[in-house]
């Protein structure tokens, strides 16, 4: 079997390192998120998990600081401009800047345009897309006073293909990759770097939920799920590591793109 461990020589394990550094993790008390604020938290940052679940991301805090890493939560809605902007603006407060924001919240519904009331399409276009705008708004900021940072969208394989069952998702998700590149024109010369990580499935809690929206059996869901050429679905931890090429000075003259870690899903 392949050897996956994670090899670093010193300038590699140096350019990874994000001491010092502030992260902003909206969504990060569950599945994406929390790995993701894990990760970066372990690489040295403090990560600020911004999310709607109170009680989870208090929670997500004391794990996070019980493996020796730094974070803190702000409740927070993301569709929400109030609590976005407060969120942000007590951050910045506190810390002085913001290195690094992780638009990651987002929901989906497995519906048809025939059968998704309007109420769930604007819920889930407003977390899963007005969510990364808002944020953004009030973050690019606070990034272009203190010389730059790094903003990482949270896609889908299903911002690039289109889904079944999921009109309102593939929407949102498709702004995201296109919102993507439209931000990082318009904020590179503030020393902004926008990109997004499309993740294929992941086993989260989102994951587990579409199989019961659809009345499938959740095992053999995950089955399929794993369908691909890597034959597995993937873990937090697979997208977290994109993240964190994303957040670090491994990635210092990429910005616009877009990164599909899915097992090989699309291809
Ligand atoms: N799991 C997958 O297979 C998969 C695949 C592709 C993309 N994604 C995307 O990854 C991201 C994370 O999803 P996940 O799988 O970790 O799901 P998850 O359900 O485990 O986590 C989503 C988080 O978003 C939070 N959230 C929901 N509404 C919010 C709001 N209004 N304000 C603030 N926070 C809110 C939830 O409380 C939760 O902590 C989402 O954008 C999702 O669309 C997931």
């Amino acid at each position: 079997m392949y050897n996956t461990t994670f090899i670093c020589d010193q300038e590699t394990d140096c350019i990874l390192d994000l001491n010092g550094k502030i992260a902003v993790i909206s969504g990060g008390s569950s599945g994406i998120g929390f790995g993701t604020a894990k990760l970066l938290s372990l690489k040295g940052a403090v990560s600020v998990i911004l999310d709607i679940d109170e009680k989870r991301g208090k929670k997500a805090v004391l794990d996070i600081t019980a493996l020796g890493g730094k974070a803190e939560f702000v409740a927070c809605d993301v569709t929400r401009d109030s609590d976005c902007r407060l969120a942000i603006e007590s951050i910045a407060d506190t810390h002085g800047t913001i290195d690094i924001l992780f638009n990651n919240a987002g929901v989906i519904r497995r519906k048809t345009v025939e059968n998704l009331e309007e109420n769930e399409w604007d819920m889930v276009v407003d977390v899963t897309l007005k969510g990364a705008y808002l944020l953004s708004k009030y973050t690019v900021p606070v990034m272009a006073k203190t010389g730059g940072g790094s903003i990482i969208n949270t896609g889908s394989g299903w911002g690039l293909k289109g889904g079944e069952k999921a009109v309102a998702y593939c929407a949102a998700k498709g702004g995201i990759v296109n919102m993507t590149r439209a931000m990082a024109i318009d904020h590179g010369p503030q020393g902004i770097r926008v990109n997004s990580v499309s993740p294929g499935d992941i086993d989260t809690p989102l994951l587990h939920d579409e199989a019961k929206q659809l009345g499938q059996d959740d095992e053999s869901f995950m089955e399929e799920a794993a369908d691909r050429p890597l034959r597995r679905v993937g873990t937090p931890k697979d997208i977290a590591l994109a993240v964190l090429f994303f957040a670090s000075p491994m990635s210092n003259w990429v910005t616009g793109t877009n990164l599909t870690v899915d097992g090989g899903g699309l291809a």
